[in-house]
């Protein structure tokens, strides 16, 4: 079993995208482990996506990801960092696979409504970025 973390970025939420983006996860038998609400500073995103730092987009994602709120989530299941991505679809939505959250709903290369590690060293890194122990439900 492999954890990754996952997010519904300000663009998914303020669109009403929450709960049919949950049902897609429940639907596909992904198991949610932790799950909350919150709104990042500029700071907290120039840390999440510390990996891009000094990229062209970088300043204008940060900017985006602390616009307003996300659900950030934590998901568990069998290799579900790369089936949770396979899900996503890809970054820029033209190129995003049918059937796909960023090719159903994305509107643009940055506002594209998800967020998924993209190994288990991220995952581990962004899993502690939001949350700790006691907020992750083990059985
Ligand atoms: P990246 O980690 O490359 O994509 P992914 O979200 O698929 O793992 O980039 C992080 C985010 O930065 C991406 O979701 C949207 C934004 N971004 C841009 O705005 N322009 C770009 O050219 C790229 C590559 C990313
Ligand atoms: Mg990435």
């Amino acid at each position: 079993m492999e954890m990754t973390l996952a997010i519904i970025k300000p663009d998914g939420v303020a669109r009403g995208l929450s709960g049919e983006i949950i049902g897609r996860l429940e639907r596909e038998g992904i198991n949610i482990f932790a799950l909350k609400m919150i709104w990042m500073t500029k700071e907290q995103a120039k840390g999440f996506y510390k990996v891009h730092a000094g990229k062209p987009f970088y300043e204008s994602v940060t900017d985006f990801m602390s616009s307003g709120p996300c659900v950030v989530m934590v998901l568990e299941g069998k290799e579900v960092i790369n089936a949770y991505r396979k899900l996503m679809g890809a970054t820029d939505y033209k190129e995003a696979a049918k059937g796909t959250i960023r090719h159903d709903y994305a509107t643009d290369i940055e506002k594209n409504v998800v967020h998924g590690s993209d190994s288990p060293q991220s995952a581990a890194f962004e899993i502690a970025y939001f949350f700790n122990e006691l907020e992750i439900f083990k059985r």
